[in-house]
């Protein structure tokens, strides 16, 4: 398949998104759309040179209008992942919001009847998670961020608990 990844800026599910982003490259052709957040973030976490090795759009390399979102119109992408999805990008996409890479994407994928499928960060009322330096601490969720994932539910978006349902998540669109 045809896979568009997205990763924004969370270093929640980072790791595990390009463990499963390295376990399906050799059977999908995969290009990745890096949020400028999601650029800074995974320099902080020391994987950004593994995202590198894919073909890859960076939101910092791009002008307002983000042109390369254009390929998601003109059906070069049978899905649109977005792993790790940060509450940011949900919120924008949730509500029509373009201004973003990501968001940009998101949109323009619905637009356009591309399945879109979520890995949010922000899934559930308490997240345990760690920082770069490797300590571990809790998110609580705000009620309008789980609510936004419902309503993106009800419009046909998949929302996924973990990058690892990926996988398994993708044969729906084969
Ligand atoms: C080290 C680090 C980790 C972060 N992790 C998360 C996260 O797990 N979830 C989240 O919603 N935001 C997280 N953020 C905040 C986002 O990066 C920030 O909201 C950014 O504007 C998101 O932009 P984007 O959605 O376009 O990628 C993190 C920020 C930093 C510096």
């Amino acid at each position: 398949m045809r896979v568009a990844w997205g990763i924004s800026g969370a270093g929640h599910l980072l790791l595990e998104s390009i463990e499963v982003l390295e376990k399906l490259k050799d059977k999908h052709e995969i290009k990745i759309f890096l949020s400028s957040a999601g650029e800074e973030v995974a320099r902080m976490y020391g994987v950004l040179e593994r995202i590198g090795s894919f073909p890859l759009v960076r939101e910092s390399k791009q002008g307002h209008s983000f042109p390369s979102c254009g390929a998601f119109n003109l059906g070069k992408f049978d899905v649109f992942v977005i792993s790790p999805a940060t509450s940011n990008t949900v919120a924008k996409i949730r509500l029509g919001i373009a201004d973003s890479l990501l968001s940009c994407c998101a949109s323009q994928a619905l637009k356009s009847r591309v399945p879109l499928i979520l890995i949010p960060t922000d899934s559930k009322p308490v997240v345990e998670t760690k920082a770069p330096n490797g300590e571990i601490f809790k998110i609580y969720p705000r009620k309008i961020d789980l609510e936004h994932l419902e309503a993106l539910r009800k419009e046909g978006v998949v929302v996924l608990d973990h990058p690892y349902d990926v996988e398994k998540a993708l044969e729906r669109f084969l």
